[in-house]
């Protein structure tokens, strides 16, 4: 029996460290369901002493999460270590994500501190941690360009205060593959104790080589792969979950470890909520999660893949979620068959009433669109989530109007605080009047980052998705909003980014500003 590969995702920490890729506390609640209905061993849910709203994600996401390991990120500081301690207190199986940097560059130009200053800062912050959990990870920052004398002389050290994970990250994405395996395989043969400590790799991606100096890792010796969603993360993002489990799992020949506990089949979805949430696109080319992951466009492939799948497909579509979005309900189709076809896509409803509201949305779009497939079924779901969410402005109706010769103008109707208010304006199109309309009500003063609309399915009757990038004093928000009418689906959009601009605060970025 091979070792299972323990699969820590950073979506909601690292991912979100992403400019623009902010989540709210549902939404993070959201991406976590998912990711546990996945079967991933941890996820790292936030750094609580960022803001009042990432402790409260990171506190939500430990108190509904059951069978994943909830972590909360920390300085190798008190106060962090308390905060993050504090978050996860709710969790069935909570850990601490302790760091601090050890190469000389960051020693010396960041933290200002001596290497000893560090071990010993290092040792009180595993202690620390440990008196609210007995599951700690240490991470020295920058391992991938520090001295591996200093990583054996650091590791050796927080192991005997108690960690119980030690994660060797790649901070800037600096390593190759055959270096990065290499040293791991050194500290894990250097260091005394290290059968004491899981091994870990956290990798970015600047070069291109996050998944594999991941895989390098893994090969020797690693058994937990820190990695996100899509590789949403700083920069040019972390290593993507998807490709590693994939990689694992696909290569059983080579690979000495194993994903069987993981569900791949929940991976497109959790790729396209975590696309929705953010408004990061996925590219159409990416491995796994791309549309066009599995698609054979020239006449030999075809030929090949119709004569046997094998010939250019190295895994099934259907393995990684990929349905064959069939059309599923219609106009005619009852209230069980739709509870039973979301269910099947793993979405089930906390009440009847909630199941009532999606249900009466469904038949809705039913009449507008006569064809309702999986994708139309999940942007149901999400377009309820967001409504709860718009709990201080809500859309009452939009009028536009947008004529060849003519200035298109709109005329929208919001409800906010139990009052109506209408505005008109005109723009360079029918959402540029719309949006012109509501920033005349609410004088939010934000600036458009990014607009993007997406068709959910094909066909011109298909819900356009959309996104609204709005940035406030230096904080982003991203609003959703889907309809088969795009300019209402924009206005939808703008008026929940709106709702999160007032419902935010102003929060710290964990590797800025150091201990
Ligand atoms: O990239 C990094 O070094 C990190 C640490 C906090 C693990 O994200
Ligand atoms: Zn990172």
């Amino acid at each position: 029996m091979s070792d299972p590969l323990i699969i820590f995702d950073t979506t909601l920490r690292d991912g979100e460290q992403s400019p623009g890729a902010s989540m709210t506390k549902e939404e993070k609640v959201r991406i976590a369901r998912n990711l546990e209905r996945m079967h991933v061993d941890v996820i790292e849910a936030g750094f609580p002493i960022a803001s009042r709203g990432d402790f409260e994600a990171v506190h939500a996401v430990a108190s509904v999460i059951k069978d994943s390991t909830v972590c909360g990120l920390a300085r190798a500081l008190d106060k962090d270590i308390e905060r993050a301690g504090e978050a996860i207190r709710p969790a069935n199986s909570g850990r601490i994500h302790t760091f601090i940097a050890t190469s000389p560059i960051h020693m010396k130009m960041k933290l200002r501190m001596q290497p000893d200053q560090v071990v010993e800062q290092a040792i009180t912050a595993v202690k620390k941690a440990r008196q609210y959990t007995d599951n700690v990870e240490f991470s020295p920052e920058d391992a991938g360009r520090s001295e591996p004398d200093f990583l054996c002389r650091i590791l050796e050290a927080v192991i005997d205060a108690g960690a119980t994970t030690l994660n060797i990250p790649d901070t800037v994405g600096y390593n190759v593959p055959e270096q990065f395996g290499a040293l791991i395989k050194e500290l894990r043969e250097r260091i005394p104790n290290s059968d004491k400590a899981i091994f870990s790799v956290h990798c970015h991606n600047d070069l291109g080589l996050a998944v594999a100096n991941s895989l390098s890792a893994v090969m020797n010796g690693a058994r937990q792969v820190e990695c996100t969603i899509n590789g949403l993360g700083e920069r040019a993002g972390n290593a993507s979950l998807e490709e590693v489990v994939m990689a694992v799992k696909t290569r059983q020949d080579i690979f000495v470890c194993n994903v069987d506990h993981i569900d791949t089949t929940q991976i497109v979805s959790s790729s396209r909520l975590v696309s929705g949430i953010t408004g990061f696109a996925v590219q159409p080319n990416k491995a796994i999660v791309g549309v066009n992951a599995f698609a054979h466009e020239s006449g030999i492939h075809q030929d090949g893949v119709l004569k046997n799948r094998e010939t250019y497909e190295i895994m099934r579509a259907q393995d990684v979620g990929w349905s064959d979005n069939r059309i599923v309900l219609g106009k005619h189709s009852g209230r069980n068959a739709f509870k039973t076809r979301l269910k099947e896509l793993g979405v089930e409803f906390d009440s009847e009433t909630e199941l009532n509201d999606a249900f009466a949305r469904f038949k809705e779009l039913a009449d507008k669109k006569h064809e309702i497939y999986d994708d139309d079924l999940q942007a149901l779901v999400t377009e309820a989530n967001l409504e709860a969410e718009n709990e201080n402005i809500r859309l009452v109706s939009l009028k536009v109007c947008s004529e060849t010769g003519e200035t298109p103008h709109a005329e929208i109707t919001v409800e906010s605080n139990n009052k109506e208010y209408t505005a008109t304006s005109t723009g360079g199109g029918p959402v540029d009047a719309a949006f012109k309309a509501l920033e005349s009500i609410f004088h939010s003063g934000s600036e458009l980052l990014l607009y993007s609309v997406n068709n959910i399915t094909s066909g011109t009757d298909s819900q356009g998705e959309v996104t609204a990038r709005l940035k406030k004093d230096g904080r982003i928000v991203n609003g959703q909003g889907a309809d088969t009418d795009i300019v209402i689906a924009s206005a939808k959009a703008y008026i929940n980014a709106l709702n999160k601009i007032q419902a935010d605060a102003d929060r710290a970025h964990p590797q800025t500003g150091d201990v």
